[in-house]
């Protein structure tokens, strides 16, 4: 097991009705900015809810941030939030609202062009930052308890991530009954992102940092969303689903499968490049190249692969390379039991895209994934088996 520090400030507030603790939650003196997505909140009640439970409080809102927030959106609501001195800010959305509010409650506070921290996550680090607060409506990203942000910017064609010591939420209300307006297509990238989050830190090669405990809870957040998927449908979705979807989701990702163990990532940032060059939804890039990296990688992550088979589908038949199989198509095939397309082709997209992404990697010198192991040539790789 790896040496760690664990912290996560963020207080959970979960539960039906729980939006209208938000006035004893945030100080009674705030300035608050309420940011706001593309409208889904005007349409399930929610945003009344907020409004009522801040009736007598000082606030102003922000609306537009896009699914994956975009940087000249939120540099407006910057330049708002520092012309009206405000001093607490109220994400009500999905991850984009989230990572989008942690934006701009960094750049609030920074001098030089706050796109460095995209550029330079060093500069980000402990990066000052106005006191945040998220009420979550979707469940995927974790980041209602996280400190991760993904900004993308358009004009360049990129989607990059920072985290700050600083923007963790000072709390999350969690209120299951806000994600039953979610069409199927948010749900399915939901469940894709957080078994993608549970893989990332749980399907390494295991030279380094393992640990039995966060194995065993791993597979735990992967067997949940194996079982409440059909049980997610927009027509009948249950309080009790919704509510272990939502609990689940943030658990993908607030740092408690992290403790002690390896981790790649590598996913996340072929999907990111995936997202800014083609903008498909940001689970639909990770149900495209999971599968992939795990047949590319497959012997490096051999002994975690089998583990992964076995205990989480019951693949006990075969041998290790059969085994192997059936767990990367038993990964394919609950992605599109969600009705979520697994194939570059299926998005028409080919091998120029391919070809741009291992260039991007290698003009960064990125070599991603647990030690640097995906290099750009793995990258290219991965793509093509995912075309
Ligand atoms: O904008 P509105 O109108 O609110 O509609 C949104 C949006 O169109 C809609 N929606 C949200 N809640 C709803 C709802 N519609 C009906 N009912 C509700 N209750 O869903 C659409 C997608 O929302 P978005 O916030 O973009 O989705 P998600 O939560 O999946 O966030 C995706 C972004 O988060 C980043 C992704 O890269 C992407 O930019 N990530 C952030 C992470 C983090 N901070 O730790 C980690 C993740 O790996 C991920 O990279
Ligand atoms: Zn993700």
């Amino acid at each position: 097991m790896n040496n760690f520090v664990f912290t996560n400030p963020t207080k959970l507030v979960f539960g039906k009705g729980q939006i209208a603790r938000l006035a004893k939650l945030i100080p009674s003196d705030a300035k608050i900015m309420i940011t706001i997505g593309g409208g889904s909140i005007f349409n399930n009640g929610i945003y009344n809810q907020v409004v009522d439970a801040l009736k007598g409080r000082d606030w102003v809102e922000f609306r537009g941030i896009e699914p994956n927030p975009e940087f000249e959106t939120l540099m407006k609501a910057v330049e708002e939030a520092k012309e009206k001195e405000i001093d607490f800010l109220l994400a009500v959305g999905g991850g984009s609202v989230i990572d989008g509010t942690k934006f701009i409650a960094t750049a609030m506070h920074y001098e030089g062009d706050p796109w460095d921290f995209l550029l330079d996550e060093r500069k980000a680090a402990n990066a000052k930052a106005t006191t945040l607060a998220t009420v979550l409506t979707l469940p995927a990203t974790g980041s209602e308890m996280n400190n991760g942000s993904v900004i993308s910017r358009r004009a360049y064609g990129e989607k990059r991530a920072f985290h700050s010591a600083n923007t963790f939420p000072l709390f999350s209300i969690l209120d299951p009954e806000a994600i039953y307006s979610l069409p199927k297509r948010q749900i399915a990238n939901g469940i894709v992102d957080t078994f993608a989050h549970t893989l990332e830190q749980y399907l390494t090669d295991g030279t380094e940092g393992s640990a039995m405990v966060m194995d065993r809870w791993a597979e735990g957040l992967l067997q949940t969303l194996i079982d409440i998927a059909p049980k997610l449908t927009v027509e009948r979705m249950s309080y009790d689903a919704a509510a272990n979807f939502m609990l689940t989701a943030t658990m993908g990702l607030n740092g408690f499968v992290a403790m002690g163990v390896e981790q790649d990532w590598a996913t996340h940032m072929i999907g990111h490049e995936l997202t800014a060059l083609h903008s498909l939804d940001h689970g639909i890039t990770l149900a495209i190249v999971h599968p992939a990296l795990m047949d590319v990688m497959r012997e490096e992550k051999r002994a975690k692969l089998l583990q992964y088979g076995e205990r989480v589908f019951g693949i006990k038949e075969g041998s290790e390379e059969q085994r192997i199989d059936k767990a990367i198509q038993a990964t394919e095939m609950f992605y599109r039991s969600l009705g979520v397309k697994t194939r570059l082709s299926e998005h028409s997209i080919g091998e120029s895209t391919v070809n741009e992404i291992v260039k991007r990697f290698t003009d960064r010198g990125w070599r991603v994934g647990e030690r640097g192991i995906v290099t750009p040539e793995k990258v290219g790789e991965i793509l093509r088996k995912a075309l």
